[in-house]
């Protein structure tokens, strides 16, 4: 077992170096990778809690840009800067919607959200696959042309479809996975850039 692979590894780092979560690291995988945060960025974090994604960006934003975010529970961090907003409720809601879209357009939507698990990998598989495809809708819906968005999926299947789904409105797309992920989780990411601009109704 590689250090990375320990179990508290990242866990301890986060705690150490003051983030609510290890999950802060893969973002910092995808962001190397890609790219996408730029100084002055507007962003949309769906699934935020504890809050170290969001932690991070503002840290990288450095009170420039903006940061939206969203989820279910409380998001636990202070944030460092003022140009954060966060909406407590369910991305479903019509009515969080509204409030988030009402402060778009983003050059970048993150999605780290995940359902509460039930142990049946399918019933989360299908959960999962419901949260990228409300994603992809925020996506749609708020980004500039040229933008970007990462989404967590549970790995099942239904990949392949989400991914070309999202060809049709971004240049590229394709699957990612962190090696901070822990080995024996079936997550990856979905990235995609280049948003071709909203479909003309
Ligand atoms: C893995 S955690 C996100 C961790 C976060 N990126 C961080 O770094 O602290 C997944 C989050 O998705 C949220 N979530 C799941 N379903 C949601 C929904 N329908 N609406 C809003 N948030 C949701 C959960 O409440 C949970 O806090």
């Amino acid at each position: 077992m590689s250090t990375y692979e320990k179990p508290d590894f990242w866990a301890q780092k986060a705690k150490k170096e003051g983030y609510p979560a290890r999950s802060v690291y893969k973002l910092m995988e995808i962001d190397k990778k890609f790219g996408l945060i730029k100084s002055d960025s507007r962003i949309l974090d769906i699934g935020a809690a504890p809050g170290s994604w969001s932690l991070w960006v503002l840290q990288r934003l450095a009170g420039k840009g903006f940061l939206a975010a969203v989820d279910l529970q409380d998001i636990g961090m202070q944030p460092p800067y003022e140009n954060f907003l966060f909406v407590r409720g369910d991305l479903y809601d019509d009515s969080v919607r509204s409030r988030l879209l009402a402060v778009s357009p983003f050059g970048l939507v993150l999605s780290d959200a995940a359902p509460a698990t039930t142990g049946n990998r399918f019933v989360d598989q299908s959960a999962s696959e419901g949260i990228v495809e409300a994603v992809i809708d925020y996506a749609e819906a708020s980004l500039s042309p040229g933008g970007a968005m990462v989404a967590k999926i549970f790995q099942g299947g239904a990949e392949a479809g989400l991914l070309k789904r999202l060809r049709k409105s971004f240049a590229q797309a394709r699957g990612f996975k962190p090696e901070a992920c822990r080995s024996e989780s079936f997550e990856t990411y979905l990235v995609a850039t280049g948003f071709k601009g909203r479909a003309k109704s």
